[in-house]
């Protein structure tokens, strides 16, 4: 079984090639960052044009270097929703095209729930599982029981933490795209404690129940920090290390914080399963946040499990996967699905399929 994954849902045309044993037969991921840098952020017209222009010879790409026939494959599976609605467009329209002319099965996928199911790729692991969704739209912490069915116990109720490195980023004058370059910018911090003591930033949420977030009064200290520093000195190099530096700590440790409540949760919820927390999304690419929930995890006696970095950000190996999960359940799209902007990862158990 081998299922043709496509992704078009933000700036990064990819197709991959996925079969059921769990190889990644191919994974081409084609990223806008030249087209969109000037710009500062994505810009939704361009991104749905590069789509347009990249993504049928990159699928003829991926098929004619793994030797694959449309006629060895088992479905197509398109990011659907949530996303860039001219982008959803151009990969579903695709997708649709090749399952039409082929009479293969269509798979709207879900892009959270591609990232969600990731990890079952990377390391074959059981329902239910501890899950930690970090990208540039959304932070949120759930309980994945099965394919299509995800309990929310939190989420952001602002900023989501990729946005919040992303807008951090920008006001430090660090290039697109920010949450990788912030990175870069950190690790030059010389003196870590020296850094944390200038740059004072909020915890957001510390100490509270529940397992919310919020981000944007952090962003909104870091402004002040900023202008301060731009009516001292100006930016300089070891300033934007310094404060880049604060803020990953402050991120990593709210996230390790509510993690760790999010796995007392968890155990109380579901005794018998096995103690594990996976996180997924751009932002689990990040160094720092790795370590900080890994410390979390092992002070509550859980595992953790985090797809290698290239497979935190967006790619197209993730679709495929998640339509090769739903094509085992029979849980296929008609033709006439339409792309869904906004789809809440909990709002897939009410979902009616075909
Ligand atoms: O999952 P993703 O690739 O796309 C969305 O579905 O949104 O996540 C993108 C987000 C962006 O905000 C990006 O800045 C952030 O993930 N990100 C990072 C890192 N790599 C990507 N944030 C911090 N450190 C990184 N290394
Ligand atoms: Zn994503």
């Amino acid at each position: 079984m081998i299922v043709l994954g496509i992704e078009t849902s933000c700036d990064e045309t990819a197709v991959a090639l996925v079969d059921a044993d769990r190889q990644i037969l191919s994974n081409l991921v084609l990223s806008q960052i030249a087209d969109h840098a000037a710009f500062g952020g994505v810009v939704p017209e361009i991104a749905a044009r590069a789509h347009l222009d990249h993504l049928d010879s990159l699928i003829h790409q991926s098929l004619r270097e793994t030797g694959i026939d449309f006629k060895a494959l088992s479905g197509i599976a398109a990011t659907s929703g949530p996303g860039l609605i001219g982008g959803l467009i151009v990969g579903m329209m695709a997708g649709k095209a090749i399952a039409a002319a082929r009479n293969l099965p269509f798979i709207a996928v879900n892009h959270l729930e591609a990232h969600a199911l990731t990890p079952r790729l990377t390391e074959n692991i059981p329902f239910p599982y501890l899950l930690l969704l970090v990208s540039g739209g959304h932070t949120q912490l759930v309980i994945a029981k099965a394919v299509g069915n995800y309990d929310l116990l939190g989420a952001t109720r602002d900023d989501a933490a990729g946005e919040c490195f992303d807008k951090a980023a920008k006001l430090m004058g660090i290039p697109f795209p920010g949450g990788p370059n912030l990175e870069k910018a950190a690790q030059c911090c010389l003196d870590p404690e020296q850094a944390l003591s200038r740059f004072p930033l909020p915890r957001p949420m510390e100490g509270r129940p529940g397992c919310d977030f919020s981000f944007s009064g952090l962003k909104t200290a870091l402004r002040t920090h900023t202008e301060s520093l731009r009516r001292e000195t100006d930016i300089c190099q070891k300033a934007v290390a310094d404060l880049s530096f604060a803020l990953e700590t402050t991120i990593a440790q709210t996230l390790g914080g509510r993690c760790a409540h999010a796995m007392r949760i968890f155990r109380e919820k579901h005794p018998e399963a096995a103690p594990l927390l996976v996180a997924a999304g751009g932002v689990a690419a990040n160094k720092t946040i790795r370590a900080a929930l890994a410390q979390a995890a092992k002070e509550q006696g859980f595992s953790v499990k985090i797809p290698p970095p290239a497979l935190c950000g967006d790619n197209a190996v993730m679709v495929a996967w998640a339509g090769l999960e739903r094509l085992r359940l029979d849980l296929v799209s008609p033709l006439d699905t339409l792309p869904q902007p906004r789809w809440p990862l909990e709002t897939l158990k009410s979902e009616k399929q075909t």
